[in-house]
């Protein structure tokens, strides 16, 4: 049943969550929240709902898995809109609000030939959820075009901007995953982009693709096709098959273990960080304990990329939950390395 409270606010009541999180997993939530406008922003901080509350504040759902009910309030974030807040002769800088579809916001981007987000074209969720877990793929990660953004301080009310260095960004981390956890509403994003574009196409397969494609002068276009075209190539379709992206980080080991693992197995897969560490893929990791492609009742790990665990319907998200510690455990006894999930288990 669809209430409409405080001008507009929309609230639901025992609701069922499962086409707010890109698993489909299929949990209720005790009352959730639309957020489609600063106004409705505002009579949420002046409800009771939001002084007695407790949160979870949802964008895409493209980085939860949902293992129990939501007792409690979720909020969705819906605020939308993109703008063009400044230029000078070599930047642009772009706000966009919260709950815009990040692959929108980048298409809007192309659109323009502003450079810097092509490399994370297709990336699901929101422009809100981006900054959370400072997203990445080929080469590229969200802290790079970073200028700021507004939060609502959920236990104030008040809205704070947060500088680049407040975020505390590192590999799919930021302070909103770690202490300030569950804290703050992510409002709207700052990004500064580039007018000259710098483009990044050093990942393999975007060399790959850019060739078979014929592609003899690089455009942010190009880039962003090609990524397209990787991505769809081997990430399962969340609108067709249930998944969150990686369900795990690749772990970073001493160079020493590296070595060492290199010569028990010299297909082992790893790049050296900037921290003289060295980065393992754990897709091959989860791949050579005999993961990839297996199916255990409704979830497995996907045929094209162990990382990613799916949901081949009807899935519990306890389930889903098992079978990453059963895949851990395996990498562990194998390997000597413990793997972290990157998704954020509620
Ligand atoms: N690999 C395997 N088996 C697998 C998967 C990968 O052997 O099942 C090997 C590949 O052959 C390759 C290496 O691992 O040599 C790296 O694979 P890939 O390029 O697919 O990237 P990844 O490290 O597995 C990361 C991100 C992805 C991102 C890609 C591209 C993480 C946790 N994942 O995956 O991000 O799209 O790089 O940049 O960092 C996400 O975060 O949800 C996500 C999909």
């Amino acid at each position: 049943m669809t209430y409409y409270l405080y001008h507009m606010m929309q609230e639901e009541y025992h609701i069922s969550l499962k086409p707010y999180n890109t698993f489909g997993i299929d949990v209720l939530a005790d009352k959730l929240i639309h957020i489609q406008t600063l106004g409705q922003l505002n009579e949420l901080i002046a409800s009771k709902v939001f002084i007695t509350g407790s949160f979870l504040i949802l964008g895409g759902g493209s980085n939860i898995l949902l293992t129990q009910d939501v007792k409690g309030v979720v909020i969705r974030n819906e605020l939308k809109g993109i703008e063009l807040l400044k230029e000078d002769d070599n930047f642009v800088w772009v706000k966009a609000m919260g709950g815009e579809v990040w692959h929108e916001f980048v298409l809007w981007n192309i659109e323009r030939n502003y450079g810097g987000v092509e490399n994370l074209s297709l990336i699901p969720g929101t422009v809100g959820a981006a900054p959370m877990q400072n997203i990445g793929a080929y080469g590229v990660e969200i802290k790079d075009t970073f200028e700021s953004l507004e939060a609502l301080d959920l236990k104030t009310g008040e809205l704070k901007v947060f500088l680049q260095r407040d975020c505390k960004f590192g590999y799919r981390e930021s302070i909103f995953k770690n202490e300030a956890k569950g804290n703050y509403f992510i409002v709207s994003v700052t990004f500064k982009l580039h007018k000259r574009p710098v483009f990044n196409n050093s990942y393999g397969s975007i060399q790959q693709v850019l060739e078979k494609n014929g592609v003899k002068e690089l455009s942010i276009k190009a880039i962003s096709d090609a990524v397209i075209a990787i991505r769809s190539s081997k990430l399962p379709n969340p609108s067709v098959i249930g998944n969150a992206g990686s369900f795990f980080k690749n772990p970073e080991i001493d160079e020493t273990q590296f070595n060492a693992l290199k010569a028990q197995y010299p297909s082992i897969v790893g790049y050296p960080t900037a921290a003289g560490k060295t980065k393992v893929a754990a897709g091959w990791l989860i791949e050579q304990c005999g993961w990839k492609g297996k199916r255990v009742g409704n979830t497995g790990s996907h045929k094209d990329q162990a990382l990613v665990l799916v949901n081949y319907g009807g899935v519990k998200g306890e389930e889903v939950y098992r079978l990453s510690e059963a895949i851990k455990q395996s990498v562990a006894d194998t390997f000597g390395i413990h793997i972290q999930t990157e998704v954020n288990i509620i």
